[in-house]
Protein backbone atom coordinates (compact mmCIF):
# COMPACT_ATOMS: atom_id res chain seq x y z
CA UNK A 1 0.00 0.00 0.00
CA UNK A 2 1.23 3.70 -0.90
CA UNK A 3 2.05 6.05 2.08
CA UNK A 4 -0.76 8.40 0.04
CA UNK A 5 -3.28 5.49 0.30
CA UNK A 6 -2.41 4.58 3.96
CA UNK A 7 -2.77 8.04 5.09
CA UNK A 8 -6.60 8.37 3.38
CA UNK A 9 -7.08 5.97 5.85
CA UNK A 10 -5.92 7.11 8.82
CA UNK A 11 -7.41 10.51 7.91
CA UNK A 12 -10.96 8.49 7.33
CA UNK A 13 -10.71 6.50 10.83
CA UNK A 14 -9.87 9.69 12.50
CA UNK A 15 -12.91 10.78 11.25
CA UNK A 16 -15.38 7.86 11.80
CA UNK A 17 -14.03 7.97 15.57
CA UNK A 18 -13.83 11.79 16.09
CA UNK A 19 -17.48 12.68 13.99
CA UNK A 20 -19.86 11.10 16.36
CA UNK A 21 -17.53 12.64 19.34
CA UNK A 22 -17.99 15.79 18.18
CA UNK A 23 -21.42 15.43 17.87
CA UNK A 24 -22.01 14.54 21.51
CA UNK A 25 -20.21 16.61 22.48
CA UNK A 26 -22.28 19.00 20.99
CA UNK A 27 -25.40 17.99 22.21
CA UNK A 28 -23.69 17.90 25.96
CA UNK A 29 -23.00 21.91 25.69
CA UNK A 30 -26.56 22.61 24.87
CA UNK A 31 -29.13 20.11 26.13
CA UNK A 32 -32.33 21.87 25.38
CA UNK A 33 -33.49 24.54 27.42
CA UNK A 34 -35.71 23.20 30.50
CA UNK A 35 -39.04 25.33 30.20
CA UNK A 36 -40.51 24.23 34.00
CA UNK A 37 -44.52 23.86 33.61
CA UNK A 38 -46.92 26.36 34.82
CA UNK A 39 -47.83 23.49 37.66
CA UNK A 40 -44.15 22.69 38.36
CA UNK A 41 -43.81 26.26 38.99
CA UNK A 42 -46.65 26.44 41.23
CA UNK A 43 -45.16 23.22 43.07
CA UNK A 44 -41.72 24.25 43.04
CA UNK A 45 -41.63 27.87 44.15
CA UNK A 46 -45.68 29.71 44.76
CA UNK A 47 -46.88 26.48 46.84
CA UNK A 48 -43.65 26.41 49.61
CA UNK A 49 -43.60 29.81 49.65
CA UNK A 50 -46.99 30.23 50.45
CA UNK A 51 -46.35 27.70 52.93
CA UNK A 52 -43.34 29.70 54.69
CA UNK A 53 -44.81 32.65 54.71
CA UNK A 54 -47.72 31.28 56.96
CA UNK A 55 -45.43 30.02 59.40
CA UNK A 56 -43.11 33.19 59.49
CA UNK A 57 -46.20 35.12 60.46
CA UNK A 58 -47.77 32.22 62.98
CA UNK A 59 -44.18 32.67 64.82
CA UNK A 60 -44.46 36.62 64.26
CA UNK A 61 -40.97 36.74 62.47
CA UNK A 62 -41.58 39.75 60.97
CA UNK A 63 -38.58 40.32 59.24
CA UNK A 64 -38.56 36.78 57.83
CA UNK A 65 -41.94 37.62 56.46
CA UNK A 66 -40.87 40.72 54.70
CA UNK A 67 -38.37 38.56 52.86
CA UNK A 68 -40.74 35.57 51.96
CA UNK A 69 -43.42 37.90 51.02
CA UNK A 70 -40.60 39.02 48.44
CA UNK A 71 -39.70 35.84 47.58
CA UNK A 72 -43.02 34.81 46.69
CA UNK A 73 -43.93 37.97 44.96
CA UNK A 74 -40.95 37.43 42.34
CA UNK A 75 -42.06 33.91 42.38
CA UNK A 76 -45.64 35.19 41.25
CA UNK A 77 -43.78 37.57 38.72
CA UNK A 78 -41.59 34.54 36.86
CA UNK A 79 -44.79 32.79 36.53
CA UNK A 80 -46.41 35.31 34.62
CA UNK A 81 -43.04 36.26 32.75
CA UNK A 82 -42.77 32.33 32.04
CA UNK A 83 -46.71 31.58 31.33
CA UNK A 84 -48.13 34.63 30.42
CA UNK A 85 -51.29 32.92 28.90
CA UNK A 86 -51.67 28.63 29.71
CA UNK A 87 -54.48 26.90 27.67
CA UNK A 88 -55.74 30.74 26.42
CA UNK A 89 -55.88 31.40 30.30
CA UNK A 90 -54.51 34.82 30.70
CA UNK A 91 -52.48 34.15 33.50
CA UNK A 92 -50.15 37.27 33.57
CA UNK A 93 -53.44 39.87 33.82
CA UNK A 94 -55.14 37.48 36.01
CA UNK A 95 -52.24 37.02 38.49
CA UNK A 96 -52.01 41.14 39.07
CA UNK A 97 -55.65 41.24 39.48
CA UNK A 98 -55.84 39.04 41.90
CA UNK A 99 -53.06 39.18 43.94
CA UNK A 100 -51.72 42.56 44.12
CA UNK A 101 -54.14 43.95 46.76
CA UNK A 102 -53.90 41.29 49.22
CA UNK A 103 -50.12 41.24 49.20
CA UNK A 104 -50.01 44.58 50.00
CA UNK A 105 -52.06 44.29 52.65
CA UNK A 106 -49.72 41.15 53.63
CA UNK A 107 -46.71 44.09 53.71
CA UNK A 108 -48.91 46.29 55.72
CA UNK A 109 -49.65 44.07 58.17
CA UNK A 110 -45.74 42.65 58.75
CA UNK A 111 -44.79 46.28 58.32
CA UNK A 112 -47.11 47.07 61.32
CA UNK A 113 -46.21 43.70 63.43
CA UNK A 114 -50.09 42.90 63.17
CA UNK A 115 -50.77 38.76 63.82
CA UNK A 116 -54.03 39.62 63.20
CA UNK A 117 -54.27 41.98 60.38
CA UNK A 118 -51.54 39.05 58.75
CA UNK A 119 -53.89 36.45 59.20
CA UNK A 120 -56.82 38.08 57.53
CA UNK A 121 -54.71 39.09 54.91
CA UNK A 122 -52.93 35.20 54.17
CA UNK A 123 -56.48 34.23 54.36
CA UNK A 124 -57.30 36.33 51.41
CA UNK A 125 -54.19 35.90 49.80
CA UNK A 126 -55.19 32.16 49.81
CA UNK A 127 -58.36 32.74 48.70
CA UNK A 128 -57.39 34.53 45.24
CA UNK A 129 -55.00 30.94 44.70
CA UNK A 130 -58.12 28.96 44.79
CA UNK A 131 -59.99 32.24 42.55
CA UNK A 132 -57.28 31.46 39.82
CA UNK A 133 -57.70 27.61 39.75
CA UNK A 134 -61.45 27.80 39.29
CA UNK A 135 -61.06 30.72 36.65
CA UNK A 136 -58.54 28.38 34.99
CA UNK A 137 -60.27 25.52 34.82
CA UNK A 138 -58.42 23.91 37.52
CA UNK A 139 -60.70 23.99 40.31
CA UNK A 140 -59.43 20.73 41.43
CA UNK A 141 -56.48 22.30 42.95
CA UNK A 142 -57.39 23.45 46.08
CA UNK A 143 -55.50 25.50 48.53
CA UNK A 144 -55.59 25.95 52.15
CA UNK A 145 -54.00 28.11 55.12
CA UNK A 146 -51.63 24.83 56.14
CA UNK A 147 -51.29 23.66 59.53
CA UNK A 148 -47.91 23.05 60.19
CA UNK A 149 -44.16 23.39 58.80
CA UNK A 150 -43.11 20.35 56.63
CA UNK A 151 -39.41 22.10 56.04
CA UNK A 152 -38.72 20.46 60.05
CA UNK A 153 -35.03 21.89 58.76
CA UNK A 154 -35.38 24.83 59.23
CA UNK A 155 -36.27 27.32 62.43
CA UNK A 156 -39.06 29.69 61.81
CA UNK A 157 -38.66 31.54 65.34
CA UNK A 158 -37.26 34.99 65.40
CA UNK A 159 -33.56 35.27 65.76
CA UNK A 160 -32.75 36.28 69.01
CA UNK A 161 -30.38 39.04 69.23
C1 LIG B 1 -53.16 33.60 38.14
C2 LIG B 1 -53.56 32.23 38.38
C3 LIG B 1 -53.06 31.46 39.55
C4 LIG B 1 -52.80 31.91 40.82
C5 LIG B 1 -52.98 33.31 41.38
C6 LIG B 1 -52.35 30.76 41.56
N1 LIG B 1 -52.32 29.65 40.76
FE1 LIG B 1 -51.68 27.79 41.30
N2 LIG B 1 -52.07 27.12 39.44
C7 LIG B 1 -52.64 27.84 38.42
C8 LIG B 1 -52.90 26.97 37.30
C9 LIG B 1 -53.55 27.37 35.99
C10 LIG B 1 -52.45 25.68 37.66
C11 LIG B 1 -52.46 24.40 36.82
C12 LIG B 1 -51.18 24.35 36.01
C13 LIG B 1 -50.88 23.05 35.34
O1 LIG B 1 -51.65 22.10 35.47
O2 LIG B 1 -49.84 22.99 34.66
C14 LIG B 1 -51.93 25.82 39.02
C15 LIG B 1 -51.37 24.78 39.74
C16 LIG B 1 -51.01 24.85 41.07
C17 LIG B 1 -50.44 23.75 41.83
C18 LIG B 1 -50.10 22.37 41.29
C19 LIG B 1 -51.06 21.35 41.78
C20 LIG B 1 -50.50 19.99 41.96
O3 LIG B 1 -50.94 19.33 42.89
O4 LIG B 1 -49.61 19.54 41.22
C21 LIG B 1 -50.23 24.20 43.09
C22 LIG B 1 -49.65 23.44 44.27
C23 LIG B 1 -50.64 25.59 43.13
N3 LIG B 1 -51.11 25.95 41.89
C24 LIG B 1 -50.53 26.40 44.24
C25 LIG B 1 -50.91 27.73 44.26
C26 LIG B 1 -50.86 28.56 45.45
C27 LIG B 1 -50.41 28.13 46.82
C28 LIG B 1 -51.30 29.80 45.05
C29 LIG B 1 -51.47 31.04 45.89
C30 LIG B 1 -50.44 31.46 46.80
C31 LIG B 1 -51.59 29.74 43.63
N4 LIG B 1 -51.35 28.47 43.20
C32 LIG B 1 -52.02 30.82 42.89
C33 LIG B 1 -52.93 29.18 38.44
C34 LIG B 1 -52.77 30.02 39.52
Amino acid sequence: MSKCYSSVIVLAAVLVLAVPAIGSAQNAAAPPAYRPGLGDLMTMTVQPRHIKLAVAGRERNWSYAAYELHQLEEAFDRVARNWPTWRSVPIAEMMTSLTKEPMAALAEAIKSADASRFGTAFGRLTETCNTCHQGANSGMIVIRVPDNSPFSDQDFRPVQR
